[in-house]
């Protein structure tokens, strides 16, 4: 009997170490020191032994069933030990992992905002007109009533091209030569705006780049009137920030509008930023595009796209829209 239950043990203990899970475990651990088990079967067969042979296959039923009730628990530890490791490494979460997904690019914020003005004039009725960075001396200045040697040329810091006559080709300073292809190009009634790059020998700071962009409008037509000019700006103000931003006409002077005004709006902090310029088309200029002056008349405006984005998100340097920083491009 005794050798019975070492072979039963032994049998066991293999079984116990083999098992992988705690179901196989728990269910050897039924067969095993169940009332089917090896075990229990030698207690009821005490009985029939000798008498003084009783006490000796008591205790080895006793010691051998504690040897495999032992290394059950043991492997029960170790099971669940490992149970617990594997939920853990599969519930990990790697903070550290850098995202494999591609990152999907958008519109540079200048771009959006350029694209957000052509809908506010659009939708206003306007048509989105274009011309070309190099330009002629003539349609940058003198069709704009600034002949050489006016003293409003060397207020606009040019950058001339090595091509043709000594100064005769130029980077556009500003938009306002479209206003005369434009005009040259179709009879009025006009109703255009002409967003684009343009180009100042300046240093570049908070407020100023040397390649920066504005969006120009003209409008001729039959009796347009100053007041035509001031609601047309109002209206774009309130469409662009929402009508509670204030916006401010002050007399300035521009050679290519007569009256001319500047046109401010006032940022959060109470102070007015410069946008641009307006003001009625001057005669000369209207007559420079091969239009009566007696018979139509006009305005003109014209401000920067960069600084109009700059206001209404709230940036405070112009350089950071250009200097492609990822990080800062983003959050647009
Ligand atoms: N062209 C002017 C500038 O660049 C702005 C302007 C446009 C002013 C149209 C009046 C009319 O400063």
């Amino acid at each position: 009997m005794i050798n019975e239950l070492n072979a039963a043990r032994d049998e066991a203990l293999v079984a116990i170490a083999a098992s992988n899970d705690m179901e196989a475990l728990e269910s050897l651990e039924r067969d095993v020191l169940g009332k089917a088990g090896p075990f229990v079967a030698a207690k009821k067969r005490i009985g029939e032994l000798a008498p003084e042979d009783r006490k000796d296959a008591g205790q080895a039923i006793n010691a051998t069933r504690t040897e495999v009730e032992d290394a059950i628990e043991a492997r029960r530890g170790t099971l669940g030990a490992s149970a617990r490791a594997a939920q853990y490494a599969n519930e990990r979460l790697d903070l550290t992992e850098v995202s494999t997904a591609a990152s999907v690019g958008h519109a540079h914020v200048v771009t959006q905002t350029w694209e957000e003005l052509e809908d506010i004039f659009v939708g206003m009725g306007f048509h989105v007109a274009e011309g070309p960075h190099v330009e002629t001396d003539w349609h940058n200045f003198d069709a704009l009533n600034i002949p050489k040697g006016h003293p409003a040329r060397d207020g606009f810091d040019t950058l001339y091209v090595n091509h043709g006559e000594p100064g005769s080709t130029l980077l556009r300073t500003h938009t306002s030569p479209v206003q005369i292809r434009t005009m040259l190009d179709q009879e009025p009634p006009i109703y255009i705006i002409a967003p684009g790059r343009v180009f100042r020998r300046d240093t570049a700071d908070a407020t100023h780049m040397p390649v920066f962009h504005q969006i120009e409008g003209l409008v001729v037509d039959k009796d347009i009137s100053l007041a035509d000019l001031a609601g047309t700006i109002n209206a774009f103000v309130g469409t662009y920030f929402g009508e509670e931003v204030e916006s401010r006409l002050r007399p300035n002077y521009f050679p290519f509008t007569e009256p001319s005004a500047e046109f401010d709006i006032r940022r959060a902090d109470g102070s007015w930023l410069e946008m641009g310029g307006c003001g009625m088309v001057h005669p000369n200029v209207l007559r420079a595009g091969g239009i009566d002056p007696e018979e139509w008349s006009g305005f003109a405006f014209g401000f920067g796209i960069d600084r109009l984005a700059l206001m209404k998100h709230g940036v405070s340097d112009l350089r950071e829209l250009f200097a492609n920083d990822t990080r800062f491009l983003s959050q647009f």
